[in-house]
């Protein structure tokens, strides 16, 4: 078998995929499927059937993709390294290549009877199939319309492709050759949406000098701004991230600005003009009215600091002319709604995410919603890194349909 070599341009660097191969002669053709996967930057992790394992061994796909492959549903061992759940959450885009008319009948009928079916149930990401099988199983009246129910699931449909197959038949049924399913799969993703667009993200907290060695500052971890960075910089924008103090690496491929408290960022953030401008840092509300110019004693009992006001940096932003797209976060730790559509008239903002702060400092994981003038909508607990492509997306819309 012969593929020819996927375009240069095809990218899944930093994306998760699921493959699982269910129980068919054109299993074999997800070893090729794998190798690519992998070489065009994807994480894969491999789920396959019992009839799967019939004709092509994990160990070759363990080879392919460098992870351990999984198999069962009811395994303690592979359950306490990586669960049904945590797999299902885990994948940014499940492919299941090849897919029986067994494996079809199952997974519209909504059984969860194996792993594969079991996580193709519990995912949060897009699921797409490359049926394979004899043409006259295409063709059977029960698998029609068992793809007329996975198809208004919204389930997607590589191929399947017609041709000679390995039982003789000549017709549909063939599973797409592995190069035309990479480019399936790269092409789920929102690589080109922001192309040729500046995009400035501020992200982590401010530091507020105290004296030469203390300062006022939050828990912010900056994970949110730069995950989203990162998603921009996929959707091809040229990206500028004006970070305050993090641990974090900076993302490829992007300007980083690295600044310390709210007045530096505002300087860098009014040097760094952009057409879309994304406020993630916890910028310190106030700050040390004058900073000691030496170290602070501990000679008297009590000690009080003056505090001023900092600009609000994302307001400033937004009324400065000409304006770009401008998109906030509010944490808040009760009435949600109310508090975030405030700020998006008060700051005159195009965009707002809201999020729980009690939940969201430090952690991997987040849930958010989106308000604009007119609309919202609801994004479920995701990982961040997940999370940021799909705000990504509706950023990308919104600023699109705004100038529009
Ligand atoms: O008013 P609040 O701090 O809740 O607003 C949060 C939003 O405003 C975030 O997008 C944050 O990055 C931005 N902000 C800012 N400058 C400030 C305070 C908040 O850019 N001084």
């Amino acid at each position: 078998m012969t593929t020819s070599p996927p375009s240069p341009l095809t990218t899944l660097q930093n994306k998760r995929v699921l493959l699982g191969l269910s129980g068919g002669i054109a299993a074999y053709k997800a070893a090729e499927l794998c190798r690519l996967l992998v070489g065009a930057g994807a994480q894969v992790q491999v789920v396959m059937t019992k009839g799967a394992q019939e004709f092509i061994t994990p160990l070759t796909m363990q080879a392919l993709s460098g992870q351990p492959v999984h198999t069962e549903l009811l395994d303690p061992t592979a359950e306490a390294a990586m669960g049904h759940i945590q797999l299902a959450r885990w994948a940014d885009l499940i492919l299941v290549a090849p897919a029986s008319a067994n494996f079809m009948a199952r997974l519209a009928h909504g059984e969860a009877s194996d792993l594969l079916t079991t996580v193709c149930l519990a995912r949060r990401c897009p699921l797409a199939l490359a049926p394979a099988m004899n043409q006259a199983m295409w063709s059977n009246a029960t698998t029609v319309s068992n793809l007329g129910v996975l198809e208004a699931a919204g389930i997607l449909m590589f191929g399947p492709a017609a041709g000679a197959q390995a039982c003789g038949d000549v017709g549909p049924g063939r599973l797409l050759e592995a190069a035309e399913l990479l480019q399936l799969c790269a092409a789920q993703f929102t690589t080109g949406s922001l192309a040729g667009k500046r995009v400035v993200i501020t992200a982590g907290p401010t530091r507020e000098a105290i004296d030469p060695v203390r300062y006022l500052s939050n828990h912010s971890s900056g994970k949110m701004g730069y995950a989203l960075a990162e998603a921009a910089i996929e959707a091809g924008a040229e990206v500028t991230l004006i970070s305050g103090p993090t641990d974090l690496p900076a993302p490829d491929r992007c300007k980083l600005v690295p600044v310390i408290s709210a007045l530096d960022m505002l300087a860098a953030c009014q040097a760094h003009p952009s057409d879309i401008f994304v406020a993630v840092a916890a910028v310190a509300d106030y700050r040390i009215a004058q900073p000691a110019l030496g170290k602070i004693k501990k000679t008297a009992e009590e000690l009080s600091l003056s505090l001023v006001r900092n600009p609000d940096i994302l307001a400033t932003i937004a009324a400065s002319k000409p304006r770009p797209f401008c998109v906030g976060f509010a944490a808040e730790t009760d009435q949600l709604a109310e508090y975030a559509k405030a700020k998006l008239r008060s700051k005159g903002l195009d965009l707002i995410f809201a999020n729980d702060a009690t939940s969201t400092f430090g952690n991997d994981a987040a849930s958010v919603t989106a308000y604009w003038p007119g609309g919202e909508k609801v994004f479920e607990s995701q990982s961040k890194a997940q999370l940021a492509r799909r705000l990504i997306a509706l950023i990308s819309q919104r600023s699109t349909a705004t100038h529009a």
